[in-house]
This record gives C-alpha cells, sequence and structure tokens, in this order.
C-alpha cells in the first residue's frame, strides 16, 4: 500500500496539543494513512496505545501497514467514529483527534467519484458498504432537494439553476458529465475555482452525512475522555468549524439553560466541563501551506475536559 499517500495537516500542532505520553490512551477516529496516529504511537512510546477507526476500507489497510512497527500497541476497526464510544471505554482516554474530510488518496482515485478533475462514476461513498451514492441522489432527487442540498451543504448562489438543469438532463453517471454540465451553465473564464466545486461539496457531504457523524461523533469523541483529556478536530470548511465552535462553546460555558431556547433569567449556574487549549483556531503556517497546498482550508480546535 505504498501508494497512500496522504500528508497529515497541522502535525506538529496536534502532537502539541495532545502531548502524548507512554502509558496515555488515544483514540483516532479518522486514521486516513496513519500520520496522525503514528506520530501519537511515536510521542507516547513504548507504552502508548490507541485505537483507530476509518469508514473506509483501503485507508484502513494502509494506516495498518504504516502502523506495523507499533504492533501490540493499537487496535483498528472499520467504522463511523459517531460509534466510538461503543468500541472504546467511556472516561479512558487522554486524548482523541478527529481529522475531518476526505484524504488524498479519495480525492485522487477517479473510481471513487469524490472529484471533479477526474472522470469517474459519481460515488463519493467513504464506506462503500453504504447503499447512498452520488449518482442515486444526483438522479432520484427532486429539484427542490438539489437545491436546498446545494445551498445548505454547498453555499451555492445558483442552486436552484443548477438542480433544474440536473433534472432536466438526467441520468447522469460520471463526475465529468456533472462537471460538464455546470461548466455549460458557467463558463470557467477567470474563476479561481472549478464551478462545480460546491455543488460536489454538497454531494459529498450529503451522500456521507458527514455533518450528522461529526455531531455524533463530537460527542462520543468527548464521552472517551478522562478528566485532563484534549479532544482535537480539524475541520476544512465553515460548517464543520461551526458545529465544533458550538459544541465547545456549550461545554466552556459557566451556565446551562432548560428548554431549546437560551432565556437568561431561567439559566442555571453549573460548572463548565471544558475550556478551550487556544482561544482561537490554530491554522497552518506557511511552510506547511506551501508544502501542502491542501492544507489551505484547515483549522484545528482543541477542547480539555476538565
Ligand atoms: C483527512 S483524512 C485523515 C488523514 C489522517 N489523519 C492521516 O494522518 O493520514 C480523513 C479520513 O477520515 C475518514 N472519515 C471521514 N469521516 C469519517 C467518519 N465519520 N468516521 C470514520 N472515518 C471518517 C475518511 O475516510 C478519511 O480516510
Amino acid at each position: 500500500m505504498a501508494s497512500f499517500l496522504h500528508q497529515p495537516v497541522l502535525l506538529a500542532e496536534v502532537i502539541a496539543a495532545l502531548r502524548p505520553r507512554t502509558n496515555g490512551r488515544y483514540a483516532d477516529g479518522t486514521l486516513g494513512g496513519g500520520g496522525h496516529a503514528a506520530a501519537i504511537l511515536k510521542a507516547s512510546s513504548p507504552n502508548g496505545w490507541l485505537f483507530g477507526c476509518d469508514r473506509d476500507g483501503v485507508a484502513l489497510e494502509a494506516a495498518r501497514e504504516r502502523l506495523a512497527e507499533f504492533t501490540g500497541r493499537f487496535e483498528l476497526r472499520r467504522g463511523n467514529f459517531a460509534e466510538l464510544a461503543g468500541w472504546v471505554p467511556v472516561g479512558s482516554c487522554d486524548g482523541v483527534v478527529l481529522d475531518l474530510g476526505v484524504s488524498s488518496p479519495q480525492l485522487d482515485t477517479p473510481e471513487r467519484g469524490f472529484s471533479h478533475q477526474h472522470d469517474g462514476p459519481l460515488d463519493m461513498r467513504m464506506d462503500e458498504r453504504q447503499g447512498l451514492t452520488a449518482a442515486e441522489l444526483v438522479n432520484q432527487a427532486s429539484a427542490e432537494e438539489l437545491a436546498r442540498l446545494f445551498a445548505e451543504l454547498g453555499g451555492e448562489r445558483q442552486a436552484r439553476r443548477f438542480a433544474r438543469a440536473i433534472v432536466r438532463e438526467r441520468p447522469l453517471s460520471t463526475t465529468r458529465q456533472l462537471a460538464g454540465l455546470i461548466e455549460r451553465l458557467v463558463p470557467r473564464a477567470g474563476r479561481r475555482t472549478h464551478p462545480a466545486t460546491k455543488v460536489f461539496q454538497a454531494l459529498r457531504l450529503a451522500v456521507n452525512d458527514e455533518l450528522g457523524s461529526l455531531k455524533r461523533g463530537l460527542a462520543a469523541g468527548w464521552s472517551l475522555l478522562k478528566p485532563g483529556g484534549r479532544l482535537a478536530v480539524i475541520t476544512f470548511h465553515s460548517l464543520e468549524d461551526r458545529i465544533v465552535k458550538q459544541f465547545g462553546r456549550d461545554l466552556a460555558r459557566e451556565y446551562t439553560f432548560p428548554g431549546p431556547v437560551d432565556v437568561p433569567e431561567l439559566r442555571q449556574p453549573r460548572p463548565p466541563e471544558a475550556r478551550w487549549w487556544q482561544r482561537k483556531a490554530v491554522v497552518p503556517g506557511a511552510a506547511e501551506l506551501a508544502a501542502n497546498p491542501r492544507s489551505r482550508s484547515a483549522q484545528l480546535r482543541v477542547l480539555e475536559k476538565i
């Protein structure tokens, strides 16, 4: 699996945040090629232990190979990090990492259908055992559903126009057909990003229920931590980052409120359960941006359990 090339993002910062130590216990919910996991195991030598999971079977095998030198100190499993609390004892971990989104090999393998830059089937499933593919969504959802999805998950301003054109032209079965259709509606001249970028992002988020998994994964990852343990999350767009910020804000505040709305008179005093490691999100420095342009939208937030 030497061809699984993924450059771990914000690696030094994640290690500085988690401060791995021997006898420490860690969980990585997004193994990918195992870059962060290997660094955690190395830094927690000789006895640190790590549980790792990924929804993607190819990634899992690549990580297993990458981590071979640490055999006996880790356990790996294929699955969604939303299920972490069923696999690792609650309250047992010193650190948990979630490095969201897709890996470079997922993007760069045309058959996975994640990228408008390659021609492949409209697939986009991180876990290929799951049913729903991007082709099914594109060919079966109504124009209204597609428009809502492109607007809400892609922030696409021309969501309704694109959705109507898709419904007119379908069935569509390849990434090239979908990207080409949008290119014909919006000439590319002068644009820095491809006009189908937001549509592809929205479809990927929907196919994999990425935001739903993130909400459940944050709660699961948090429950694994001991007091003093840290949860490190790397996000790649504002929808993800907003969810992480809100999750942390609720735990770090000194009061809670009954009911769905925050009515100041009804607030109940309660000690905060978390503190932020850094007040602001940590972003890649100039050297990392130059070496790995795919890191450009990464933001790291770290919460410590009190
Ligand atoms: C950015 S890559 C992680 C790279 C990894 N940290 C490394 O150093 O190589 C994201 C990985 O997370 C996986 N992933 C995304 N969402 C997931 C979820 N809800 N549950 C499990 N794995 C997920 C993807 O399949 C992908 O392999």
